[in-house]
């Protein structure tokens, strides 16, 4: 709906609410409702996760996925999807998860994520696209585009330059502005200019100093100002800060759930002049027009079809890593052995707030019976908790002799990819390895099959005939794969990260995750590939890479008025899909350091065999142009540019030149030539600092006393045994939980937590001058705290009281029934 249509209603509404009412408006009710006002019949909005499925929690909620939630359909996360490169795809699976959000009641869907994998140790990158914000951004957008024609929301997450997990509450990215806007801002450009969402999530950390949701240039003027973004702002769960900072900077609605603490706070800075009353009623109009834009009234989804959606998905961002000898696909009547713990128990999505509760979810052993493959027997294989068992090994060896092919489902166990946590290695548990290793030496017919959401380090891959990579792909994942496996479909997955051959090639290796209060983005814009490509740096896959069952051969590269147009042909014996990747490349003259090779345009196409078809990628400015941060605008270099497109990042077919008009160069402030040279391993303070274009700030925690927005972790090295005690427990309970192999989302939660979110998570029963005199306690000021602490406890209860009854005072005298938004 355009907002213009209804703001009249809006308009009059604004008018009768009082500035309490407004400023209550702007804070969460529950954890997953906004608040409403009766007499004015502004209902209250439901929000729910998530990116991949719909998770309404029943009963007590807990926002992280303890708490149990209502069916749906598990979709491909989007680590997944992203490798289909197919945004009508993620359209179509944005809508189906649209349908099930508004046929449960829910306006506002928690998602899409697509922050940047700046490093493949993520926890969460099974929850976002990709490394390259134009991948991320265009299948973003096309989940939006989805998810808004059904009348719900979406909410982009998490704004912006939010790259770990630990310590996410707090973590100050530091980064210059120049890759800040080309990598880390890029994708939520896209989407917000080409998708137009009615939401959208500020990240829970900081960026140069500043929380992002009271950020002003990232808030007001790039995304309002600039992007022309029109709708409300989100907070991430207990990520309020400010809320005067916030609402001045242009963020919406903090959520779950602070009380009252936060209006009676906005309420105050109004009266005394320190918030402008202008910018309250800017934020509570964007609210009363969220409202206004999402449907309310429940229509039926048909669950069959949604999974059969879910399994359509899942089977087009399957990505073929390994075919040797052409071992896949399987046919008719081809004796299978089953082996591995993944195909019994899969593993389909991550842990943590995106987590759903599956409408069905069938096997790889169920899923095999529809196939035309012949099962000889199946084999745990290894205990998904790394434990070595030779027994295990020996059984699955002797089921292996049985068979044809050995279908070997390896995996990363739940513990390694999670919200709240990041990962350590990129390695497979080592008792998974033994069990491939033992297999090779009785078969080298062994199709490896992956359950994880990221990249992994594949030095075993030798001892495999084949490698499918199927990420963790939703309900439907078991089913897709046999799909592939029996050649009914063939594989177009391209991957959308690079695969390095060890981790400690990467270009934020040793920098990630950053255990200190910053965390430095010290290789600027060469980020995954546009690290590899510039320095020639070998890797075990590149990004963009994927087999299939055919053979394309690039035709033509012709570049006519703002586009590229490709020519390809099917030269294989079967219909494939083939995806055409549009790289730029630097011009020849003097300029500003970039990155050898960068995505400008894809566009995926399917042909039958022998069938020539063209595609059309667009190509304008703005695959040329560069952040001029001295200037502070976008700048496009006069220069002759290499237009390179191809299969992959590494695997260039056709090449043309292309002749920019722009302005002069931009040279480089002194100090870049590492930058120039794309040498970012190990950068020195100088040419960081140089980057900046500012002293590179503190990076070490102050030994002082503990803050308000210190995270819980940092009770470890508090003064007060209390606190430590306190940390002891929390560690004690985060160690069970890894022991027992599932990671323990609220307590990662807790330790990551500053002292601060307790007040904004608790509905009021901790006001902030109680969480204050927490920190005090913490501090080792025991009685001086407890004293503060209960004389704030009382006054919260009075003032939570006489703020409730300010409410039902208005409310008494002028009481309407019905909804008017
Ligand atoms: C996550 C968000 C999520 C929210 C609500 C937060 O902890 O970072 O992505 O939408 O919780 O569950």
């Amino acid at each position: 709906m355009q907002k213009n249509e209804r703001s009249d209603v809006v308009r009059t509404v604004m008018e009768q609410l009082t500035l309490l009412e407004k400023a209550a408006l702007l804070s969460g009710g529950s954890v997953w409702e906004s608040r409403g006002v009766d007499r004015l019949g502004i209902p209250q909005l439901f929000l729910a996760d998530g990116p991949h499925g719909l998770r309404k929690q029943l009963g007590s909620s807990d926002h992280l996925g303890i708490a149990a939630s209502e069916p749906a359909t598990c979709f491909p996360t989007a680590s997944a999807i992203a490798n289909s490169w197919d945004p009508a795809l993620a359209e179509e699976v944005g809508a189906g998860l649209g349908a099930e959000a508004r046929a449960q009641g829910v306006h506002v869907l928690l998602g899409p994520g697509l922050n940047i994998k700046r490093s493949p140790l993520g926890g969460r990158n099974f929850e976002y696209y990709s490394e390259d914000p134009l991948l991320a951004g265009r299948m973003a957008a096309a989940a939006v585009r989805g998810i808004q024609s059904a009348g719900v929301a979406a909410t982009p997450k998490h704004f912006a330059v939010n790259s770990q997990e630990l310590i996410r509450m707090v973590s100050d990215s530091v980064v210059d502005e120049r890759t800040l806007r080309e990598i880390y801002l890029r994708g939520f450009e896209i989407v917000v200019r080409e998708a137009a969402p009615w939401a959208l999530m500020s990240g829970y950390n900081r960026i140069n100093g500043i929380y992002a949701n009271e950020h002003p240039l990232l808030l007001r003027q790039i995304l309002r100002e600039e992007w022309g973004f029109d709708g409300a702002v989100v907070t991430d769960w207990g990520g309020g800060n400010d809320p005067v900072a916030a609402i001045r900077a242009g963020s919406t609605l903090e959520m779950p759930s602070p009380g009252f603490d936060s209006a009676r706070r906005i309420v105050a800075a109004v009266e005394t002049g320190e918030l402008d009353e202008a910018d309250v009623d800017a934020r509570v109009t964007e609210l009363l027009e969220l409202i206004e834009r999402t449907t309310i009234d429940p229509q039926p989804v048909d669950l069959i079809a949604q999974h059969e959606l879910a399994r359509r998905a899942a089977s087009q961002s399957i990505v073929l890593l390994r075919n040797e000898g052409d071992l896949l696909p399987l046919g008719d009547g081809h004796r299978v052995a089953i082996i591995g713990d993944f195909a019994t128990t899969p593993r389909f999505q991550g842990a943590g707030s995106s987590q759903v509760e599956p409408t069905r979810l069938v096997s790889t052993l169920n899923a095999i019976e529809a196939t035309t493959l012949t099962l000889t027997g199946s084999a745990r294989g290894f205990r998904r908790d790394g434990v070595e068992d030779a027994t295990l090994v020996a059984e699955a060896v002797e089921v292996a002799r049985g068979a044809e092919t050995v279908l070997l489902y390896l995996g990363l166990p739940e513990l390694a990819e999670s919200e709240g946590i990041d990962r350590q290695h990129l390695q497979l548990p080592q008792n998974q390895i033994t069990l491939l290793s033992a297999l090779a030496a009785a078969t080298d017919r062994i199709v490896v099959v992956l359950s994880a959401g990221a990249a992994l380090e594949m030095p075993w891959i030798g001892h495999s005939a084949a490698v499918l990579h199927g990420y963790l792909s939703g309900q439907g994942a078991a089913e897709a794969m046999l799909d592939v496996i029996t050649g009914a479909v063939n594989p177009s997955g391209r991957l959308a990260e690079t695969f390095p051959v060890r981790l400690a090639d990467h270009p934020t290796a040793g920098l990630f995750p950053s255990v200190g209060p910053t965390a430095e983005y010290r290789e600027g814009l060469y980020v995954g590939y546009r690290y590899f490509t510039s320095v020639n740096a070998p890797v075990a896959f590149p990004f963009g890479f994927g087999l299939s069952f055919t053979e394309f051969a690039y035709r033509a590269l012709e570049l006519a008025e703002g586009a590229a147009i490709v020519t390809i042909e099917n030269v294989g014996s079967i219909a494939g899909s083939e995806t055409v990747q549009l790289y730029v490349g630097r011009h020849t003259g003097p300029g500003a350091h970039r990155p050898k090779r960068q995505l400008r345009g894809f566009a995926k196409v399917t042909l039958a065999p022998g069938e020539t078809g063209t595609v059309q990628i667009p190509l304008g400015d703005e695959a040329f142009r560069i952040w001029d941060a001295q200037e502070n605008r976008w700048h496009v270099e006069a220069g002759v540019y290499p237009v390179e497109v191809g299969a992959n990042v590494e695997d260039i077919r056709l090449i043309a030149q292309i002749e920019v008009d722009g302005g002069m160069p931009r040279v480089d402030v002194p100090g870049l030539t590492r930058y120039a040279n794309a040498a970012v391993l190990g950068v020195p303070d100088e040419a960081f600092a140089a980057l900046l274009g500012r002293p590179i700030p503190r990076s070490e925690w102050s030994d002082g006393p503990l803050q308000l927005n210190d995270p819980l972790s940092r009770m470890e090295r508090s003064r007060s045994p209390l606190a430590r005690f306190a940390f002891r427990m929390l560690d004690r309970r985060r160690h069970k939980a890894e022991t027992a192999g599932e990671p323990d989302l609220n307590v990662l939660f807790l330790i990551n937590m500053p002292f601060r979110a307790i007040a904004k998570m608790t509905n009021g029963a901790v006001s902030m001058a109680m969480a204050e005199a927490i920190v005090e306690v913490a501090n080792g000021r025991h009685v001086r705290g407890l004293g503060r602490l209960v004389g704030a406890t009382v006054a919260n209860l009075i003032t939570n009281r006489s703020t409730r009854s300010q409410l039902a005072d208005v409310s008494a005298s002028d009481r309407r029934e019905s909804r008017v938004l």
